[in-house]
């Protein structure tokens, strides 16, 4: 699965910000790339206050991004070349401008006040709990004019939806159904462990761990606000409204650890068909804590339940620059090797990097409310570097965000021309992943290697795969298990190894797959 962020994967009409037409007139790359499913993060009718995950029509498209029947045709012209469409739904909050909203904050006995959450102040005046925003501050909202609170979990431009409420519920689910509909053969499911807070709204507990510099809401564990039962009972509410064909996907976006996040696939299998995977993301690079993760991953998964893989996204910082360049690569053969569905941000599979943003180039609102602690989410949503040509053919305007500084070397262009690229490793390991079912179905193995190597077999049927990963930045001499010496390399992140046998050493930085 590859992310598309909409506002930066192509321009069509010059006016800097990405769009629909874009989307569909750069379909033959994603072809090229070999991607089965697109995830397009939101493009519905927004303020754009968390940009575009602040909806105020969900069953619309932004004029920014097009009209619906540009979305039509980016359906038909998906489905007709063989890609799945995996849309953005936001069903924790809308946008303060959503009409459900303006309804509901015009009095305190209007039809729509229950379809958010809403609270008498405390006795002194203040807000009803402690509950913190994701993005600073009260996660309550004082309403001037009717005298109650609103809860809002990230901005208070983005007000909680009640889904305590069955109206609520149905006419969220009236969403699925109508971009089901429209052909669509998926959702990814946003913040969905948000969904359901405390009835009490008992205070949450304070966090001993906290210390200045940390991310404001972590002062309090969020036993009240986050992860609570009643997500489940929604989760199969969407499930259902998917259809009974079995054709459609629902992911759950959820940072949760291993034990919490399985209940996402629901006690009987029907909830998310796919719970996120984000501890790739999360978790250090160093084989003596990526080896236990994926084991730890693998003990945890209910029986039956398909895994996935995650290694950025537009919330966080890019892979290679956490990681650099080189490890980057080995990120990459780690991503296409793991068990279950891997997915791609857009411009990883170039090896772009965060961008710097200067200050008056800030957008992302969870830089300006908490600014200093580089949370803000700009550097990694810069323009997709299509070639060496201005605005690296993004846009025939000047983009929304800046360009990065090196997209005459890092670009589609250059590196669809260069075998040793980042493309084309990736599309080497697609390719390989496609034409070997052990390594999407087959069952996972590790190999007895010291770090900082990371080395498993993927084993279907009697076809056997091996992925040899040098975590450390030298070489190691003489680390290549017996077993493995003199096996043909079918893909490795450096140059001129695939073909030949593998030796006794793995170079500085390599990744090797090794068909056995
Ligand atoms: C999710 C999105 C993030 C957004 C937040 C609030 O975490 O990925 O971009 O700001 O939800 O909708």
């Amino acid at each position: 699965m590859y992310q598309i962020y909409p506002l930066s994967f192509a321009d069509s009409n010059g006016d800097g910000m990405g769009d629909l037409a874009g989307i569909r007139a750069r379909l033959p790359y994603l072809l090229e790339l070999g991607v089965d499913a697109v995830w397009i993060s939101p493009f519905y009718p927004s303020p754009l206050a968390d940009f575009g995950y602040d909806v105020s029509d969900y069953c619309d498209v932004d004029p920014r991004f097009g009209t619906l029947a540009d979305f039509d045709a980016l359906v038909a012209e998906m489905h007709r070349v063989g890609l799945r469409v995996i849309l953005d739904f936001i069903p924790n909050h809308s946008s303060d401008q959503h009409p459900w909203f303006q309804e509901a904050r015009r009095s305190r006995d209007n039809p729509r006040r229950n379809w958010y959450v809403w609270q008498d102040p405390k006795p002194d005046g203040g807000p009803p709990s402690n509950w913190l925003s994701e993005f600073g501050g009260s996660a309550w909202k004082l309403d001037e004019a009717t005298g109650q609170y609103y809860l809002h979990s990230f901005l208070e431009e983005q007000p909680d939806l009640n889904w305590r409420n069955p109206d609520v519920r149905r006419a969220m689910c009236d969403v699925l159904r109508f971009w089901v509909a429209r052909g669509v053969d998926g959702f990814r499911v946003d913040a969905i462990h948000h969904l359901f807070k405390d009835t009490q709204l008992r205070d949450n507990p304070k966090n001993p761990d906290y210390r200045p510099g940390m991310l404001p809401r972590r002062q309090l564990i969020r036993r009240y606000t986050t992860d609570l039962p009643e997500v489940h009972d929604a989760a199969r509410e969407m499930r259902a409204a998917l259809g009974q064909d079995g054709e459609r996907l629902l992911i759950g976006e959820a940072y949760l650890p291993f034990d919490r996040l399985m209940h996402y696939y629901g006690a009987q299998l029907d909830g998310f068909h796919l719970p996120f995977n984000f501890h790739l993301i999360e978790t250090r690079w160093d084989a003596t804590l990526l080896r236990p993760l994926i084991a730890s991953y693998e003990a945890h998964l209910p029986a039956g339940a398909w895994p996935n893989w995650v290694l950025g996204n537009h919330d966080r910082s890019r892979i290679a620059s956490r990681v650099g360049p080189a490890q980057a690569r080995i990120a990459a053969v780690l991503l296409c090797t793991l068990r279950g569905t891997p997915t791609l941000y857009y411009g990883d599979e170039l090896g772009m990097r965060d961008v710097p943003i200067a200050p008056e180039q800030v957008h992302d609102p969870f830089e300006k409310n908490i600014p200093g602690l580089g949370l803000g989410r700009d550097p990694e949503r810069t323009p997709m570097q299509w070639s060496a040509e201005k605005y690296a053919g993004f846009s025939s305007g000047e983009p929304w965000l800046p360009v990065a500084a090196d997209y005459q070397q890092v670009n589609v262009e250059r590196q669809r021309k260069d075998p040793d690229s980042m493309l084309s490793l990736y599309r080497s390991l697609l390719a390989l992943r496609r034409a070997e079912p052990a390594l999407s179905l087959g069952s996972y193995t590790e190999l007895d290697v010291p770090p900082p190597l990371l080395a498993y077999v993927r084993q279907h049927e009697q076809r056997r795969l091996a992925v040899l990963l040098n975590l450390g930045s030298t070489a190691q001499a003489g680390a290549v298990p017996a077993e493995l010496r003199g096996v043909q390399v079918a893909v490795s992140t450096h140059p001129g190894r695939a073909g030949a046998p593998l030796g006794a050493d793995l170079l500085a930085d390599e990744g090797v797959v090794l068909a056995l």
